[in-house]
């Protein structure tokens, strides 16, 4: 999508980290922008920011864990501004332990914010989308843990594998529709995303204090999220299928792809 200004975006979990940093940077496009969030105030402040920049901001209260509560942000975005340009399924939390550690609570919570929240904004938005005119762009936060695995992380790995996927798919499927999609493939960004459990849904065992002081090390040395912001824009603009922050885990991609490559050369050595 080349031309953002006057255009609408919708952002899941707009109020903090990598979605806040994606609103400050639509808006300094000229788009005006919707931030749904499970935490009403936090998105409000970002609202507050966002219209500084001379555009138009709407904070919505939405747990995207819940299809109803994605629909309603749907109805109220289309409602308020009659037409959603870039969605960005973005909201995501994480639990650490390895697999013999987590609990089933553990599972579901992040399978029902990172993988089912992404597919209830699928669901809510695409069948408007695509009767909408014009071009259309779906921004949905991976990671590089959706490329390959990060250990004490499966569950948030998972969920992430997934969302490239979808991702892949997406963009295939809306060929002829004026719809693309990318995967925002985000490596660490100065965010809250370590406590993320200071928001998990009560259904899910209720808010929990985080004690990962390297994980929230690393974190905290990461990209700055504004900066994230402004890569994705750029990405978008570009129509980039996947939308890489820190081109130096090189490396980690190669190997991966290595890996494919030999076991696919093994298997024709095999049936040869
Ligand atoms: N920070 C990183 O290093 C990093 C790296 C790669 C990908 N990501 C991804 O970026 C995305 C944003 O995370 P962040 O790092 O900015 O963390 P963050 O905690 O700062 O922001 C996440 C936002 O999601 C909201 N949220 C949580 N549960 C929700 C729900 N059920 N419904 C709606 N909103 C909900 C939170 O209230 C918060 O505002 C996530 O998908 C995360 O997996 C982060």
């Amino acid at each position: 999508m080349k031309d953002l200004s006057g255009k609408n975006a919708v952002i899941t979990g707009g109020g903090s980290g990598i979605g806040r940093g994606m609103a400050l940077a639509f808006a300094d496009a000229g788009m005006n922008v919707v931030i749904a969030d499970v935490e009403l105030s936090a998105a409000g402040a970002v609202q507050a920011e966002v219209e500084k920049l001379g555009v138009r901001g709407l904070a919505i209260e939405t747990d995207v864990t819940k299809a109803d509560s994605v629909e309603a942000l749907a109805e109220a975005a289309y409602r308020e501004l009659g037409a959603v340009h870039l969605l960005c399924n973005n909201a995501g939390v994480v639990t650490f332990g390895t697999i013999d550690q987590l609990t089933r609570a553990d599972w579901s919570w992040v399978l029902a914010v990172n993988l089912h929240g992404v597919i209830h904004g699928l669901q809510a938005f695409i069948p408007r989308m695509k009767e909408q005119p014009g071009e259309k762009h779906v921004v949905n936060t991976a990671s590089t843990a959706g490329m390959w695995p990060h250990p004490a992380l499966a569950p948030y790995v998972a969920s992430k594998y997934a969302v490239v996927g979808l991702s892949e798919t997406l963009r295939m499927e809306g060929t002829g529709y004026g719809l693309s999609a990318s995967a925002l493939c985000a490596g660490n960004t100065k965010t809250k995303i370590v406590t993320s459990a200071r928001n998990r849904l009560p259904e899910f065992g209720g808010p929990e204090t985080t004690d990962e002081p390297a994980v929230e090390e690393a974190i905290q040395d990461g990209m700055e999220p504004e900066e994230v912001g402004r890569i994705v824009r750029q990405g978008v603009i570009d129509d980039l299928e996947y939308i890489w922050t820190h081109p130096d885990i090189r490396e980690l991609a190669d190997a991966r792809l290595d890996a494919v490559r030999s076991s696919l050369d093994e298997a024709q050595k095999r049936n040869a």
